[in-house]
């Protein structure tokens, strides 16, 4: 596999440095709207784990950070709307103010799944912030509170993005070409 996607056409389509200018406007604009309040971050494994890490060390407030690990079953590369949680979070949220972190909205079931299951633990409030929202195969009406980019279509990887696990590592996001 390492092989294959080393022999695919791709090109950068956010640099690092892009990528670090617009982390840091979220950071801020997060920092701003969560200022006085006990925020707690979720991110959303594996993919996350990039940009939260970058997003929680630009903010200027403290919070607390958990993980879930989400799985979605059908064929194919995207979630089919049978999802389920493999690994939960490991902190109380009742009261809480919670933001979720992803890497990548794409039909939006993921997302849509996860909000609605954490509300029934009656968080303060709940908001979600993505990297990179991928508009074109929505399934669902999902909308995030915090976007870092927006695209139509295409294939990414890099800034925690994966092809069959590969690529999570890159500093810029790619974009792969048929
Ligand atoms: C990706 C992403 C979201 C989901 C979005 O996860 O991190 O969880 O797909 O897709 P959707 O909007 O179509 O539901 P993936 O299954 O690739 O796992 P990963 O985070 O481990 O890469």
């Amino acid at each position: 596999m390492e092989h294959t996607i080393n022999h695919m056409g791709k090109e950068i389509l956010f640099s690092r440095d892009v990528i670090g200018q617009r982390v840091n406007i979220l950071a801020a604009r997060i920092s701003e709207d969560y200022q006085e309040r006990d925020l707690i971050l979720i991110g959303v494994l594996k993919g996350a784990f990039v940009f939260m890490a970058d997003l929680i060390r630009s903010m200027t407030i403290p919070c607390r950070i958990d993980f879930v690990r989400l799985a979605s079953y059908g064929s194919g590369s995207t979630s089919q709307g049978e999802i389920t949680l493999t690994k939960d979070i490991e902190m109380p949220i009742e009261g809480q103010d919670i933001l979720i972190v992803e890497d990548i909205v794409d039909t939006g079931l993921t997302l849509s799944y996860f909000v609605e299951s954490l509300k029934r633990r009656n968080p303060r409030s709940i908001k979600v912030c993505v990297f990179l929202d991928k508009r074109k195969r929505r399934k669902t009406v999902f909308e995030a509170d915090y976007v870092g980019f927006t695209i139509d279509d295409g294939f990414v990887v890099g800034y925690g993005l994966d092809f069959d696990e590969q690529a999570r590592f890159l500093p810029d996001v790619y974009l792969i070409k048929a």
